[in-house]
């Protein structure tokens, strides 16, 4: 079966989970969407008000600026993965709880296996704590990690702060992509097996 096959079963099963609460309050499941055959995984926190409207990820004020710092290097949504620690939207765009995110995680390591991504860049702090725990989003953005996790085996992550705080902070919104522009030499360095453990 390709990938792109199993995304979708995968999707389809996703859409059907009821393993926390998140579900019953939310319009919809937001999966995720991209490429299957995607080289790039971006990993955000969870659907908003809109994404929980339209079923997608990062389409609202927070994805218009995803968006526009995908462009500056030249990446288009078809091509990459998108998708979230969680994937139902908690509502009034609370912090998911530690019960939600784990109950989801078994979604997100499925997405993992399939697509294999070379490179998951970590959209904030909920991200980067799921993946690199105890680590400071203050202290690793900016920079790439390359880690084993049970079950998926060595990724390389690079971490960068979720793309919401920059909508009003210009510095943010500078920093944010500063960093950025680092994604596809980080890409070219996991590609040649430059990234090592930090
Ligand atoms: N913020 C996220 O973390 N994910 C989305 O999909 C949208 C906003």
């Amino acid at each position: 079966m390709n990938k792109q096959t199993q995304v979708e079963k995968l999707n389809k099963k996703m859409t059907a989970c009821s393993r926390c609460a998140l579900r019953k309050t939310c319009r919809q499941v937001v999966p995720g969407e991209g490429s299957a055959e995607a080289e790039i995984m971006f990993i955000g926190e969870g659907p908003g008000q809109k994404e929980d409207e339209l079923g997608r990820p990062f389409v609202g004020a927070a994805g218009k600026f995803l968006d526009e710092m995908l462009a500056t290097v030249n990446l288009k949504r078809e091509n990459i993965y998108i998708t979230n620690i969680v994937k139902c939207r908690p509502l009034g765009n609370r912090d998911p709880f530690p019960e939600e995110t784990g109950a989801c995680w078994p979604w997100l390591k499925e997405q993992i296996k399939i697509i294999q991504p070379k490179l998951i860049v970590l959209l904030g702090r909920h991200s980067l704590e799921r993946f690199l725990p105890g680590k400071k989003i203050s202290q690793t953005h900016g920079l790439a990690f390359r880690r084993e996790i049970p079950k998926l085996g060595k990724l390389v992550f690079f971490a960068l702060y979720h793309p919401a705080t920059a909508l009003y902070n210009g510095t943010m919104r500078e920093t944010l992509l500063r960093d950025f522009r680092r994604v596809p030499r980080v890409l070219e360095k996991v590609k040649k097996e430059q990234i090592y453990e930090q």
